[in-house]
């Protein structure tokens, strides 16, 4: 994807990266509900309303997930993102571009296939749940490469997903 010259990512821009990060992680931390529901509906028994309420929840979230990339990606295309730290060696830039294109694939594989395993084919079930590992490897990559910014290398990386651009 493209970069531009700004020096910042924008307040919209900001918003959605801890919004969408919140909801991902509520996803994950609360996923158990949504499985005991798929379950109970294989297997015919009921679950509890705090349960169900909760897998209600992972769907509603799941589709907000879905919405907010689809908003995130277009001012993407449209605004580009800051460039990489000065003076980053070309292996850092290639692993975070790497890094940044696989969220944005998990991003919209994440909803897509729990849709299909929803409504349509339940087997899809066992695709959907590479979700979670696969977030969590990427998360851990990313918090450690922002904290190696912002401790070793000591640059705005982390500052300009904090402080809008002016
Ligand atoms: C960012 C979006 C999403 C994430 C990160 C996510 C994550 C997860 C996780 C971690 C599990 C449990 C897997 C396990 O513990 O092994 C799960 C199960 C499930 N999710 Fe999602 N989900 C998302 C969106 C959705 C959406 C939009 C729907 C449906 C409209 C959905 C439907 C389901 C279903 C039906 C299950 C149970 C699958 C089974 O047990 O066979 N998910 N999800
Ligand atoms: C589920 C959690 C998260 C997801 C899905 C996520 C996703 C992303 C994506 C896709 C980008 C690239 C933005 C772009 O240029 O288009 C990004 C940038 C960034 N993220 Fe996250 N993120 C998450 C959690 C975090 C956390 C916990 C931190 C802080 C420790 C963080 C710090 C940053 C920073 C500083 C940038 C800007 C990097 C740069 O400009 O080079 N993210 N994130």
């Amino acid at each position: 994807m493209s970069t531009s010259s700004q020096s910042s990512y924008n307040l919209t821009q900001i918003t959605l990266h801890w919004l969408i990060a919140a909801l991902v992680v509520f996803q994950i931390v609360f996923a158990e509900a949504i499985e005991e529901a798929a379950e109970a509906a294989e297997e015919g028994y009921r679950i509890s309303a705090g349960e169900a309420l909760l897998a209600d929840a992972h769907i509603w979230v799941g589709f907000a997930v879905l919405g907010l990339t689809m908003l995130r990606v277009a001012i993407r295309l449209v605004r580009g993102a800051p460039a990489g730290a000065a003076g980053e060696p070309a292996f850092a830039l290639l692993a975070m571009k790497a890094t940044h294109l696989a969220f944005y694939v998990l991003l919209f594989a994440a909803p897509v296939t729990g849709i299909i395993a929803y409504y349509v084919f339940p087997e899809a079930g066992e695709l959907h749940e590479i979700a979670k590992p696969a977030f969590i490897a990427l998360i851990a990559i990313h918090v450690l490469a922002t904290l190696w910014h912002h401790l070793i290398r000591r640059d705005d990386t982390l500052r300009r997903m904090i402080r809008p651009a002016q």
